[in-house]
């Protein structure tokens, strides 16, 4: 390793996908002799993992820039690479926009960070650009190479991109079209987490449950790795409606560490914006999908994505998407003002809904969904849950989830963490419950 170029910091923005990218990232500059620093200021390296789903996000990594070319200044030996979903949408045009950056490295190029680095640094500043697309290596690192960032739960990423093409969304360009992860692949990676010592495994996927494998689909994955001895829970993120099948809850209903959440977009209540959407269903089709879940699998609490504001939005189509809230009554939602994205359909449409209008809506939509949350976890004072514990708070309090992915607070101590233990229910927040510790052994 060159003299001077020793320490790494990674910010991270984004979805799960991006944080896993990290991870592996994380590993191969630890695998190439760098370590951890203590501040990203000092750090030699900083490496920035960007999305693009929204200008939101991406005003984030501009903003971030800013604030580092000050620390370069300050830290001649500073490298800075940029990489994710952004590095891969603009490539070699950051350079012009921020001179600060040393390399950019799209999505499909992580495993090139030790190439990247040996170049980096050296005597002609020169600036690198990889953002090749469809590399045949693309989940061939080794997984005891990653630098999971939670000792107790570890994603595996399951297959990346999508081939969907919704007409709001750039993830089909960023991340390119869908590619699954060979069958065998994913299996041993989890079989050697779980020899590590994790609970919880995580398959991560733009559309998880289209994944497939010769005759094998997510299903078939999901009952084979669940059987699988000690692994505590299981979980898959996000899912396309389309793609929900008998098959897939009736899975999810055999094994007990499955767990009985599901992450599923709907983005609209109203037909007539989900056929612009493209999104191939009707909020009849979806309500139908919601409803096949809870009949196989009957707690199961699922969780949505909503756009509001999509152009030609009107208060009627609105009103469609509150009906819908208002009769799947999800147990978490993210919602999301629309934002023009290069290179999609949707940016050939008049973006002719006011911000304003497109601010209320959201308001509205948060505020009912928050009642309706708090309502809901309201219902668990005084029941006993199984909280698997992932951290300390800010607070000093232990910091878990139960298997519907709620999140539970409460006093306990440190060693409590990477274990399942039972917690009463004694408050309820929208957005979290609060408990404490009960002594025994708690199911799963
Ligand atoms: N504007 C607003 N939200 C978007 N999403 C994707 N693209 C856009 C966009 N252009 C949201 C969708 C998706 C989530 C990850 O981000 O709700 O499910
Ligand atoms: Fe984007 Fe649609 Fe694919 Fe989801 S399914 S990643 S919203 S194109």
């Amino acid at each position: 390793m060159k003299k001077g170029f020793s320490t790494y910091w990674i910010d991270t923005f984004g979805c799960q996908m991006n944080v896993n990218d990290s991870e592996r990232s994380a590993g191969l500059l630890r695998h190439a002799g760098l370590v951890p620093a203590s501040s990203r200021n000092q750090s030699d390296l900083v490496l920035i993992h960007t999305c693009a789903v929204r200008e939101k996000a991406e005003k984030k990594l501009f903003s971030l820039l800013g604030r580092l070319r000050l620390s370069k200044t300050n830290h001649p030996g500073m490298n800075i690479i940029v990489g994710g979903c952004v590095a891969q949408l603009h490539g070699r045009s950051l350079l012009d926009r921020a001179p600060q950056i040393d390399a950019v490295i799209g999505t499909h190029c992580i495993h090139r960070i030790p190439d990247v680095l040996k170049r980096l640094g050296g005597e002609t500043g020169e600036k690198i650009v990889d953002v090749s697309r469809y590399d045949r290596d693309l989940f061939s690192m080794p997984p005891s190479l990653i630098a999971h960032t939670s000792t107790v739960r570890a994603y595996v990423t399951v297959m990346e991109g999508c081939s969907h093409v919704c007409s709001y969304c750039v993830v089909p360009r960023t991340r390119g079209p869908e590619r699954c992860r060979p069958y065998n692949e994913i299996v041993a990676e989890v079989e050697q987490l779980i020899r590590r010592g994790f609970q919880e495994v995580m398959f991560l996927g733009q559309m998880v449950n289209a994944y497939r494998w010769g005759k094998k689909d997510l299903a078939d994955l999901l009952d084979h790795v669940a059987a699988i001895p000690k692994l505590r829970r299981l979980r898959f993120t996000s899912n396309h409606p389309t793609h929900i099948t008998t098959k897939l809850a009736e899975v999810m209903r055999d094994h007990a560490n499955i767990c009985p959440q599901i992450h599923l977009p709907v983005q609209s209540g109203s037909d007539r914006i989900l056929k612009s959407m493209r999104r191939g269903y009707t909020s009849k089709d979806y309500i139908e999908k919601v409803a096949l879940l809870r009949r196989i699998v009957p707690d199961i609490a699922v969780t949505s994505d909503i756009i509001v504001g999509y152009p030609g939005e009107t208060e009627d189509d609105f009103s469609e998407t509150m009906r819908l809230l208002n009769e799947v009554r999800f147990d978490g939602l993210f919602s999301f003002l629309y934002s023009s994205r290069p290179g999609t359909l949707a940016q050939t449409f008049n973006d002719d809904v006011p911000l304003t209008t497109k601010r209320r809506r959201l308001n509205e939509l948060n505020g009912w969904q928050q009642a309706c949350q708090r309502a809901r976890h309201r219902e668990f004072i005084g029941t006993q849950e199984s909280v698997l514990v992932d951290q300390v708070n800010s607070k000093g309090q232990l910091c878990g989830r139960t298997k519907h992915l709620r999140i539970v607070h409460f006093h306990g101590t440190e060693s409590f963490i990477g274990k399942t233990v039972s917690v009463e229910i004694v408050d309820a927040g929208a957005n979290s419950l609060t408990g404490r510790w009960v002594e025994g052994v708690a199911p799963h």
